[in-house]
């Protein structure tokens, strides 16, 4: 007759599952032992925390303890914390400020070229700009520092997906993060914040005011400032007169109208070659005078300047992506990425011996994409 196997003999798990549930799922076995059951459990970080009431996510004993929050920084009484705060709120004030100082300059200070006040334009934009952007920025660091608790975590990377204990401890720790802020208890920091943070959506309405400025100007993009009957000007202003240029001469004009030398639309070449060069389309002849010519110096590949005047070969170059221009046949390309010429001005002499323009370029001057669509 065989005698029952015992206990030390069956396999573990059959030892686990045989036992009341209380010891099947204790700490461990004890046996062998000097610790008691009570003591052992005492060593559990598992029980320890489930005592301290911390999260789940926490819970894992193979994981570093997280440091302790550090409360030593705070003001020490409420009238250090009103203090702190009143430097908080006023840095948010300050970007309250910059909003407003940004809005009164985009509408109050002159922005068109050569008007007095105009140098000062952008310059202000920027410095109310970085206020009021500088000032939430700023506000928010301060008051991190100043009030909210320092405390140092270490975020696990975890599988994606959180399991509802985990959802639920991140949930109590946003409660807590909110409450650490102060702003359910604190109205001034809270108001502050608001109108700060909330002004901030007033920085782009002068961009939509520009967008309405145009709306009403015809082709604002195929039009130039050159009008019937207005000079051709050199860079300092001087008129430019039949026989100032020799024959090989190339000279940078722009329109005799108010700011005409820093409209960005607007320069051109005026080129004077022989007449028996000049092999115009048919349509362009009478767009010369006296071998004179005029073309936008706007390239029609990306708009670089179209500076570069070879006299012998009558060719223009574009310095950017090397397209090349043939002067002498209407500015047509020959070479190079540019898809079509340069539009030539049509230019005559007043009675007092000056070059005029007879009106704006035929077409869109620069970058062919102004006519696409
Ligand atoms: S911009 Fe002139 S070739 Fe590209």
């Amino acid at each position: 007759m065989s005698n029952p196997p015992s206990d030390a003999d069956r396999p573990l798990a059959d030892q686990l599952s045989s036992r009341p549930p209380d010891e099947a799922s204790g700490p461990g076995d004890t046996r062998g032992s000097s610790v008691d059951q009570d003591e052992f459990q005492n060593t559990d970080s598992r029980a320890q925390l489930q005592a301290e009431g911390r999260g789940e996510a926490q819970l894992d004993s193979s994981k570093t303890p997280e440091p302790a929050p550090d409360y030593s920084h705070l003001p020490p009484s409420d009238r250090d914390w009103n203090i702190a705060e009143r430097k908080v709120a006023g840095l948010f004030f300050l970007a309250v400020l910059g909003v407003l100082g940004f809005l009164v300059t985009f509408f109050a200070v002159e922005q068109e070229f050569g008007q007095p006040g105009n140098v000062y334009f952008t310059p202000l934009l920027g410095i109310f700009m970085t206020m009021a952007l500088g000032g939430v920025g700023a506000g928010t660091v301060l008051w991190a520092k100043l009030l909210m608790v320092d405390e140092e975590a270490v975020q696990e990377r975890h599988p994606f997906g959180s399991d509802p204990d985990e959802r639920a401890a991140t949930a109590k720790a946003l409660r807590q993060g909110i409450e650490d802020t102060g702003l359910p208890r604190r109205k001034l920091l809270r108001r502050s914040l608001m109108l700060g943070a909330g002004s901030l959506a007033l920085l782009p309405l002068p961009f939509l005011g520009f967008l309405g400025r145009f709306q009403h100007k015809e082709r604002v993009l195929a039009t130039t400032s050159w009008r019937e009957g207005v000079r051709l000007i050199r860079q300092n202003g001087t008129p430019v007169k039949l026989g100032d240029l020799q024959i090989g001469g190339v000279e940078s004009v722009f329109p005799d109208v108010e700011h005409g030398t820093l409209k960005a639309d607007s320069p051109a070449l005026l080129i004077r070659m022989r007449p028996e060069d000049l092999q115009l389309p048919a349509e362009q002849q009478e767009w010369a005078y006296q071998g004179h010519v005029v073309y936008s110096s706007i390239c029609t590949h990306l708009g670089c300047p179209v500076k570069l005047y070879e006299q012998q070969t009558h060719n223009l170059l574009c310095p950017c992506h090397q397209s090349i221009f043939k002067a002498s046949t209407g500015a047509t390309v020959i070479f190079g990425p540019a898809a079509r010429a340069l539009p030539q001005l049509a230019i005559s002499v007043d009675d007092e011996g000056y070059f005029v323009a007879g009106g704006d370029f035929a077409e869109s001057i620069g970058p062919s994409y102004w006519e696409r669509g």
